[in-house]
This record gives structure tokens, C-alpha cells and sequence, in this order.
């Protein structure tokens, strides 16, 4: 975020400060800011925000970024949106009591409320997270460490953790790697830092007309420009590819709207990188999780000198414990190295021995075969309540990841979030994912709802299920 906005104070409404800053870009700092006024009764019940327009001409944000925020918090149930009245501070919102200043609090300050059901993409079944096996595999590592290991860091990665990344995703995903050219980072999101605003690589980027908001903030704070590629059901439209020097995709499993690259497509988009010296960053960011059809291998191994690999436990096991790995080309490995400085300032050295050991075991096998099956009995459940009780509604993009994507009757999508806000259920439509500059597409229809299937408790998936359907359009 560029320093005058992070730190400036900015007026919505008629009498109301926002301060926008901390971590997570733009729209969640908009929201924590608007959840923080709506707390503690600056924002009163019933009060109604400014159009999405005109908050974003104030702050200085695109109105994607106020329409996200908005849209968090009415899934949450803190804000209301109905057509016709625009989008209202809820009514069962209620502020805190005031306090004096210089007073202590009398009790310690509410915990935010959730929503009943979180059907929101994104986490994975963090109850399951394997401890006991971390925990071992962390004991044995710092036991076993040399003395070295307890002083600065390679920027590349612990040698132990990037052999047992080459063993695992040769077998695992095709990727024809050796360990000098991997390196370590915390995460698919630092990857692409490092790339675009370690100057390793330059705009402007192509980029899937859907994807993860938060990826297309952090390229322009970057000053990368993305252009959107359209995506039909064999995914993006490579053949749009013009004077890109980069794409970004995710060929195995679009995100959000899951399917995987044609294969046709996959040999064309290395034909443009041939032909224009163009590369190609694959985000594999849940290619574990496969269910009905065979594995889709890497991208990367069609052509190695032209594809950068990114990966991360992030949904494999949690994302945080904020490890992901880069797969590279000969040429960037130097310019990654570079843009990480002389010694590792991100990924903890001791995280990174601990999950090489945890690989080496077995142990990370182990937990995603586990997860694996447990993930497509959850889908499985999504989609029999679905037939069961919303027969009308289509659900695509179910063969692979942790979320499905519901497809609505065109003009519903908005609504039927607001409706699922109001009743508790947080889920996002397929709207807060679309690039700005890519317009409406008329098939396949643009409303949907994203819903992921991985993060309520086991005991409350049905209620979340049943919640789910209640909200869905009628036939
Ligand atoms: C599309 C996509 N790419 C990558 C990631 C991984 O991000 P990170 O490794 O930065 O947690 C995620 C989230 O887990 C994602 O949804």
C-alpha cells in the first residue's frame, strides 16, 4: 500500500475517521476498519454507507476493493444490502458502551462474531492439522541440527528441504526439478513479490479475468499492469495472448472457477513463450487435492526454461506455517536470490528443516491422502444436499480443490450473498473475483456463488449445508 494511503485518515459519510492500515491489502484493511466503526457504534444501526463509488473516489481505491469489503461484511452479518436501499449497518449489529478516557475497560473487549456457517474459500481443515507428526519432525530436526543451522540463513532454502521438495514433486507432480533450482519462500504471495517487485520479472502481466483479488492488489502495488484473459470451461483464452511479457495462471485447477487447462490450450500458451521469449508462472496452489479424474501433472514440465513453479503448504497442510517453494529457470535463479538479499529474512530456517524431515517421512503424504479423502467426502455431501434440495442449481469445478462454485440464475448473485449474510452463512459470489477491466462475460453466465467446503466443523457441516441451500434462488 503506498505510504500516504496506508497512514492517512480518511472521512466517509457524514462524520466518520477511517484509518486505513495494517496487513492485507487494501480491502481487508477497509473492512477492518468499517467492522471497527460498526463495533464500537461510530456506524449506528441502520446507517447507510456511502455508494460504492463514491467511498471508493474518497479513498482512493478501486470500487472493486470497496464493493470486497462491503461484501465481507455482509456475509459476516455486520452490514445489510438490499436493492433499492443500498448497503446499511445491520440492525443486531450493536455498538460497545462508551468509556471515558484514560478508563480501563471493565471487561475484556467482545471477540469479533462470526458467522454461524463459514463457507468462505480459502482455509483448509486447520482442525486437522497434524500435530503430533510436526511435532516430532520438529524435535528431530532441531536435535539433529548442525550448530550452523541456529545462524543466518541461505536465501536459497535449507539444502535438506529443497532435496526433499525435488524427490516430492518429481513423484508427485511431474516437475522436472534439481535442487539448485528451487528456492524456498513463505508462500505463493511472497513469490510473487519477489518476482515482480524484486525486478526479476516486468509487467505488463496476463493474468485469468478471475482470480484472487489479494494477487492482483499486491501486482499493483508492484506497478505491474494485469490484463485480463477470458476463461471459458477449457480455461483462459491464451490465444488472446498479445505483447504480455509474463501470464500468470493456474493450470491445473483455475481459481476460482476450477477446471483444469485444456491440453490444447497448455501447448499453445508454450508456443507464445517460445515465440516471444514469454514466461509463464504457474500457480499450483492445490494440486493435491484431485478427486474424480486423473492427476493433471505440473505445467512446468512442457518446458522448464519457460515456466516458473510455484507452490505452498498453505492448503496442503496450513498456510501458517507460510512455506512455498519456487521451481526455476536457470536464468531467474540468480535475480530471485538477489531480490531475497544475503540471507533468509522470511522462511525460519528450523520451519524448513522441520518440514523436510516431515516429507522425507512420509508424513506429508500421509496427511494429504488423509485430507484428500476427507475433502471428497465433504464435496461429495455438498453435492447430494445440492440435488437434494436445490436441484436447479448447477455445481461445477468439483473434480479438484477445496471449493465449488455454484452457478446462479443471471442477476441473482448479489442477492443470494446478501441473503446468506443475513442468515449467518458467509460465502463469496463469483463477482469479488473478477478483474476490473474485465467485462461482464455473457457465457458462461457471470453469477455464481464460490463456496468453500473445507473450513466448518464436522459437526455443523449439514446445518452449514442445510443453511446453504435455504439461501440459494428459488427454481
Ligand atoms: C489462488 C491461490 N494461489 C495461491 C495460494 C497460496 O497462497 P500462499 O502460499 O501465499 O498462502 C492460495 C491460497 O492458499 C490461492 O487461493
Amino acid at each position: 500500500m503506498p505510504e500516504s494511503w496506508v497512514n492517512s485518515a480518511e472521512r466517509i459519510g457524514a462524520d466518520l475517521h477511517v484509518k486505513l492500515s495494517g496487513p492485507g491489502g487494501r480491502r481487508a484493511a477497509l473492512a477492518r476498519a468499517l467492522r471497527e466503526a460498526v463495533r464500537d457504534g461510530r456506524l449506528a444501526p441502520g446507517t447507510r454507507l456511502p455508494p460504492y463509488r463514491s467511498l471508493a473516489a474518497d479513498l482512493g481505491v478501486s470500487r472493486n476493493t470497496v464493493a470486497d469489503a462491503y461484501a465481507e461484511l455482509v456475509a459476516e452479518g455486520w452490514l445489510t444490502a438490499r436493492q433499492g436501499s443500498g448497503t446499511r449497518v445491520a440492525e443486531r449489529a450493536s455498538p460497545q458502551p462508551a468509556r471515558h478516557a484514560g478508563q480501563p475497560p471493565v471487561t475484556a473487549p467482545p471477540r469479533a462474531r462470526g458467522p454461524r456457517h463459514d463457507l468462505r474459500q480459502g482455509t483448509p481443515d486447520v482442525s486437522a492439522f497434524p500435530r503430533a507428526d510436526w511435532l516430532a519432525s520438529y524435535r528431530r530436526a532441531v536435535q539433529q541440527a548442525p550448530n550452523e543451522v541456529f545462524g543466518p540463513g541461505d536465501p536459497a532454502g535449507r539444502v535438506e528441504l529443497r532435496q526433499a521438495l525435488t524427490e516430492y514433486l518429481a513423484r508427485a507432480r511431474g516437475v522436472r526439478v534439481e535442487p539448485d533450482r528451487i528456492v524456498v519462500c513463505s508462500g505463493f504471495a511472497h513469490a510473487l513479490r519477489l518476482l515482480f517487485s524484486g525486478g526479476v520479472l516486468r509487467g505488463p502481466l496476463a493474468v485469468e479475468a478471475y482470480g484472487l483479488p489479494f494477487h492482483r492488489e499486491l501486482l499493483a502495488d508492484a506497478g505491474v499492469r494485469t490484463v485480463p484473459l477470458p476463461l471459458d470451461e477449457d480455461g483462459a483464452l491464451v490465444d488472446r495472448l498479445g505483447r504480455e511479457r509474463a501470464v500468470l495462471l493456474t493450470p491445473a485447477h483455475q481459481f476460482p472457477t476450477g477446471g483444469p487447462l485444456h491440453a490444447t490450450r497448455r501447448a499453445a500458451v508454450v508456443e507464445w513463450a517460445r515465440a516471444r521469449g514469454g514466461v509463464i508462472v504457474e500457480d499450483d496452489y492445490d494440486a493435491e487435492f484431485r478427486y474424480d479424474r486423473k492427476p493433471v501433472g505440473a505445467f512446468q514440465a512442457l518446458d522448464p526454461e519457460r515456466v516458473i513453479h510455484i507452490g505452498s503448504v498453505s492448503k496442503s497442510l496450513s498456510p501458517a506455517v507460510r512455506l512455498g517453494w519456487m521451481v526455476l529457470p536457470e536464468r531467474y535463479v540468480e535475480g530471485v536470490l538477489a531480490a531475497k538479499g544475503e540471507r533468509e529474512a522470511w522462511a525460519s530456517v528450523l520451519d524448513q528443516l522441520c518440514l523436510a524431515d516431515f516429507m522425507a517421512r512420509g508424513s506429508y503424504d500421509r496427511h494429504v491422502r488423509r485430507m484428500r479423502q476427507r475433502y471428497r467426502g465433504r464435496r461429495d455431501r455438498l453435492v447430494a444436499a445440492l440435488a437434494a434440495q436445490a436441484p436447479h442449481i448447477e455445481v461445477t469445478g468439483i473434480a479438484a480443490g477445496l471449493h465449488a462454485v455454484l452457478r446462479l440464475p443471471p442477476g441473482t448473485e448479489e442477492a443470494a450473498v446478501a441473503r446468506a449474510g443475513r442468515q449467518g452463512v458467509a460465502l463469496e459470489g463469483l463477482a469479488g473475483f473478477r478483474h476490473p477491466d474485465h467485462p461482464m462475460p455473457a457465457t458462461p453466465a457471470p453469477d455464481g456463488l464460490v463456496v468453500g467446503y473445507a473450513t466448518p466443523a464436522e459437526h455443523a457441516y449439514a446445518a452449514a449445508l442445510s443453511a446453504l441451500c435455504a439461501v440459494l434462488p428459488r427454481a
